[in-house]
């Protein structure tokens, strides 16, 4: 993981550690937080400078634009480390670009490459502890960004609060998922906002996401909205089909998030001759 960001990042270390107390064998996926966070807030037009402090919980006015209008994004991507003890990102800059899209689609600021990536790079040089190897080990990165400008209009904020947490993690799912095909709800439609991280994207599911879960289903493949026969992406991933030796994905849309897994593989079928169709 190596970096050249210059920016100023002013460090406030927590007073101890509670790395000790983790149990890193059975951790419950997004439960638990390394020791740090960093936080950056943008006022009057301009970001100001990043805070790494301890992790811990902040205050926020009852009128903040993010609790009655939802503007909020966030990214989440992995670190590893290799037998070395060197922590790797994969393809960090791709969330970063991916970011400052859902930012724009949502009237909030763009975030500098030296606060995002670079800020990451600092959080993680001072977590590294955190990042434990093996198969199957990752610490789980939380970018996000929230309005925090207090008033009760529906405009966009003013101000807003850029952080990122930690998470060590094991897998994501475990085992096999078993899914339902969306054919009345929908995650998303044409000229909405189904190609951002946002928050909205993610609470919109969980309610068709309860239904399937009682009839037995851990996700739901969700379809185009107008006619509900075309295959689009999950809750929180996207989806190729194998039939015979051809890969089948939906083609990036307005609907649906341009996931950099989906690009990798896509990449990587096509170097090893797989046919992929989009
Ligand atoms: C809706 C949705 N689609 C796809 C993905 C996969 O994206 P990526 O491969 O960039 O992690 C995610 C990731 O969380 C997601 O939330």
């Amino acid at each position: 993981m190596s970096h050249n960001y210059t920016n100023d990042i002013t460090i406030n270390r927590a007073g101890s550690s509670k790395i000790d107390s983790v149990d890193f064998e059975n951790l419950s996926f997004g439960n638990t937080f390394t020791d740090h966070m960093l936080v950056c807030d943008f006022k009057n037009g301009e970001w100001e400078t990043p805070i790494i402090k301890a992790y811990e919980p902040f205050l926020l006015d009852p009128s903040a634009k993010v609790f009655h209008y939802g503007q909020a994004i966030f990214e989440g991507m992995k670190a590893y480390k290799d037998d070395s003890d060197d922590v790797w990102l994969f393809r960090p800059d791709e969330n970063y670009h991916r970011f400052n899209k859902s930012a724009e689609r949502l009237a909030m600021p763009e975030v500098t490459e030296e606060i995002f990536l670079g800020g990451l790079h600092k959080l993680l040089e001072i977590e590294k502890e955190w990042v434990k190897k093996g198969k199957g080990n990752s610490l789980y990165i939380r970018p996000f960004m929230i309005a925090i400008g207090p008033g009760v209009i529906a405009a966009p904020s003013t101000h807003y609060r850029f952080m990122i947490i930690l998470s060590p993690a094991r897998s994501y799912y475990s085992g096999e998922v078993k899914v339902i095909i969306a054919e009345h709800f929908s995650r998303a439609a044409n000229g909405g906002i189904g190609a951002a991280k946002a928050a909205g994207n993610y609470s919109a599911q969980f309610y068709p996401t309860k239904l399937a879960n009682e009839q037995g289903y851990q996700q739901i493949i969700w379809t185009d909205d107008a006619t509900h026969t075309r295959l689009e992406e999950a809750g929180t991933m996207n989806v190729f089909f194998r039939i015979y030796d051809t890969l089948y994905t939906a083609p990036v849309s307005e609907r649906i998030l341009d996931g950099i897994t989906r690009k990798s593989i896509i990449d990587m079928a096509e170097r090893e001759n797989i046919k992929v169709e989009v």
